[in-house]
């Protein structure tokens, strides 16, 4: 499938708000822009599988949560990496905008559900994931941007220039 320009896409929010720094660093065969409305088509579920179950709703269901998302206007921020070649996504990531009541009406970014494709790993665009939302979270007026993560990928947020900090609690319903 040829590479299809952002301008052909409908996209969950205006590529504007990724940053430049993370883009340009990126391999010229790579492009990263936001989750477009036709990602089922591109591989997005099997991306995240990487990181845990991923059972398929079909596209018109996928489809009606990327509208829902959307709907919520400057809160969902999911970004991809896509190999130009292929039109396929190798890497994905989320930042939510949570605003708050306390800290002057402050607002929190939360990065959730990271993945890179198995055989992409270890080339960086993990880093390069972390970089946009971080700066899309920043730059949205966040005052602090945090995730949960296991002991395992702690070195890796750490590259990324974060640190531990407190615990997470869970309950599974
Ligand atoms: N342990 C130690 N160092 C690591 C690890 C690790 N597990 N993973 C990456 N690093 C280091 C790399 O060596 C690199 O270091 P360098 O700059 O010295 O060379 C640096 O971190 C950046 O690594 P990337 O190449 O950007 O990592 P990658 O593209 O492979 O992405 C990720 C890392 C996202 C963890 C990927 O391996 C992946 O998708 N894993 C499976 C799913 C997963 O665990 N996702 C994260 C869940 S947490 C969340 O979603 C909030």
């Amino acid at each position: 499938m040829p590479f299809t320009a952002d301008s052909e896409l409908d996209l969950l929010f205006p590529a504007e708000h990724i940053p430049d720094e993370a883009r340009k660093q990126l391999h010229p065969d790579l492009h990263l822009r936001p989750l477009a409305s036709t990602d089922y088509r591109r591989g997005h579920l099997s991306v995240l599988s990487v990181l845990t179950i991923v059972t398929d709703p079909g596209e018109d269901a996928w489809v009606a949560q990327f509208n829902a998302l959307r709907a919520a206007p400057r809160t969902y921020y999911s970004i991809v990496i896509v190999d130009k070649a292929l039109d396929r996504i190798v890497a994905v990531g989320t930042v939510f905008v949570e605003r708050k009541f306390l800290r002057g009406l402050g607002s929190v970014g939360h990065i959730e559900d990271i993945a890179v494709d198995k055989s992409q790993q270890g080339k960086k665009l993990g880093l390069r994931i972390i970089q946009a939302l971080t700066g899309i979270s920043e730059n949205s007026g966040c005052y602090k941007t945090i995730l949960n993560c296991s002991d395992s990928n702690i070195p890796f947020y750490q590259k990324c220039g974060y640190e531990k900090k407190e615990n997470e609690m869970a309950k599974y319903a």
